[in-house]
């Protein structure tokens, strides 16, 4: 009894020294960063203007909002604007020569790095470089792109919820895809329509909600979680026995992490799929499956008994 006071009391307290550490680091951040997010959070700004001699507010240009509730849920979430960005941003107006910066890429910070090494943060790099994006855009196309610096945060990896995951995945393509705004950053070539490039996909809307773009568009490999290699669009899967099929591709992609789990937890590779819904021809009934086990078990357990029982009355 004694004991199990002991130890309820040390729980509690590790938990007060826990919550402790989450609020100072928070309190810690939001000092340095409040001096940008006092401009950039909102859509106006207000600064003293030496030659008028008084405050005046202008408009923050929409861009270069970013909304601080979605900053400190981000994977970065523990940086200070200037571990990134220059020091010299913290004077306003900013010097011109800053808009010229060179930002690091991801590999500057997460090559040969211990803590994310399940990443494979190598191996991704060179998918990427071998993607359509790459190969036809070079330098303009940077992992940034699809990374938004102030927002990206690990989904498909930490999520139970495969809607969910689909379609932030998905926005992130369509970020792109769907806003002339963003696309025109890459190309100035006129952007395809999604919706009319995929009529010939019935339920389109279907099934955008239940797969993802890299689905269709990526081949997938076994060192990465997700894929990064797009391919040419003649290249992507337009078959519909790669999903509606038993040995379905979908298995080695969207559900890839339910998958490796549930093999693990319960040594058999539908469950992953059969947990979510049940998508036609992709599946077995698991039941089914179940009672054929008991049935073929049942049958085995009887020979067995009545080769012993014959071998123990001879
Ligand atoms: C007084 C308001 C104000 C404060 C404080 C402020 N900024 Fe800015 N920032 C702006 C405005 C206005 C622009 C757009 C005009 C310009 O580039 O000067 C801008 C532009 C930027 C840009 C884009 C530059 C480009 O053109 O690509 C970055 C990056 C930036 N700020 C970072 C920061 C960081 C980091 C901090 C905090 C250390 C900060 N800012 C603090 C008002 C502010
Ligand atoms: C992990 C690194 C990182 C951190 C931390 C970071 N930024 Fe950025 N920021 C970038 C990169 C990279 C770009 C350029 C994005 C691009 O080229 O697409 C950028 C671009 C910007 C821009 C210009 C937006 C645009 O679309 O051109 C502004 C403004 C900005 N950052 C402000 C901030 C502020 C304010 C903070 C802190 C609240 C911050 N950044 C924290 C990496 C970072
Ligand atoms: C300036 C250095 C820097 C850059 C640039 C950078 N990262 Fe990070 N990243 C870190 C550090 C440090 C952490 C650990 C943060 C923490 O624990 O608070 C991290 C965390 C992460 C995590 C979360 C890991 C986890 O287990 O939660 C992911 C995913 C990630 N980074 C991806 C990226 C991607 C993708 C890019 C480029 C688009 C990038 N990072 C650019 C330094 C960086
Ligand atoms: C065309 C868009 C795109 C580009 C470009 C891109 N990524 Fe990704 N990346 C994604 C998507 C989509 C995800 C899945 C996000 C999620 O659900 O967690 C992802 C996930 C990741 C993850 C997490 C994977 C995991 O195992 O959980 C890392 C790390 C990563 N990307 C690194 C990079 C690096 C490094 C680059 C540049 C060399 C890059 N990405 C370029 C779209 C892109
Ligand atoms: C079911 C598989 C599938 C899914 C899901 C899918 N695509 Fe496609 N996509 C294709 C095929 C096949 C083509 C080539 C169509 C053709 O024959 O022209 C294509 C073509 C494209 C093209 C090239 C258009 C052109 O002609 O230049 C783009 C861009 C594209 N898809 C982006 C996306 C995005 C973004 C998503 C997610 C919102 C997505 N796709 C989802 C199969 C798919
Ligand atoms: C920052 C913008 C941007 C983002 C984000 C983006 N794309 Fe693209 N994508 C482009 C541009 C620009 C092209 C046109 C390339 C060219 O010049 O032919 C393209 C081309 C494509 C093509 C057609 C390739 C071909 O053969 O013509 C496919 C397929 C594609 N993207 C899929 C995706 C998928 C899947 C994602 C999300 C994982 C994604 N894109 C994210 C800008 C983007
Ligand atoms: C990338 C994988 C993939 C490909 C390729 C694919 N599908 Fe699907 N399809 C799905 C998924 C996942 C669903 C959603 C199942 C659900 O509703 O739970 C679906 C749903 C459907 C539905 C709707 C079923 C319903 O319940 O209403 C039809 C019809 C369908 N697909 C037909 C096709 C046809 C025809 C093709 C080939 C032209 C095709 N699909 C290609 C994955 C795919």
């Amino acid at each position: 009894m004694k004991k199990l006071l002991i130890i309820g009391l040390l729980f509690l307290l590790s938990m007060l020294l826990y919550a402790q550490e989450i609020s100072t680091e928070v309190i810690e951040h939001s000092a340095e960063n409040s001096k940008c997010f006092s401009c950039h959070g909102s859509s106006t700004y207000s600064y003293y203007n030496e030659v008028l001699e008084r405050y005046v507010t202008k408009r923050m240009n929409p861009y270069f909002i970013i909304d601080s509730m979605v900053y400190y849920d981000q994977n970065h979430r523990s940086f200070d604007c200037i571990d990134c960005h220059s020091y010299d941003f913290r004077t306003f107006p900013h010097d011109n020569t800053l808009r010229m910066e060179p930002m690091p890429s991801c590999l500057d910070c997460h090559e040969g790095d211990d803590a994310t090494a399940d990443f494979n943060f190598e191996i991704i790099n060179d998918e990427f470089h071998e993607s359509v994006h790459s190969t036809k855009h070079s330098e303009d196309f940077t992992c940034w792109m699809c990374h938004n610096p102030h927002s990206y945060k690990i989904v498909a990896r930490n999520s139970e919820n495969i809607k969910e995951t689909i379609v932030y995945d998905n926005n992130i393509c369509l970020s792109c895809h769907a806003d002339i705004n963003k696309y025109q950053l890459i190309s100035l070539n006129e952007k395809p329509n999604i919706i009319d490039k995929h009529d010939w996909l019935p339920n389109q809307f279907q099934h955008f909600a239940h797969v993802r773009c890299i689905e269709c568009h990526t081949h997938t490999s076994d060192n990465t979680l997700v894929a990064h290699h797009i391919q040419e669009k003649e290249k992507a899967v337009k078959k519909c026995v790669e999903c509606h099929s038993s040995s379905s591709t979908l298995l080695a992609s969207l559900y890839k992490f339910q998958a490796q789990e549930n093999r693990r937890k319960y040594g058999f590779f539908n469950a992953a799929i059969l947990s979510e819904a049940y998508m036609i021809g992709a599946n077995r009934n698991l039941y089914l499956n179940i009672l054929s086990f008991i049935i073929f078990g049942g049958v085995i357990l009887t020979i067995i008994v009545h080769i012993i029982l014959r071998i123990v009355l001879k």
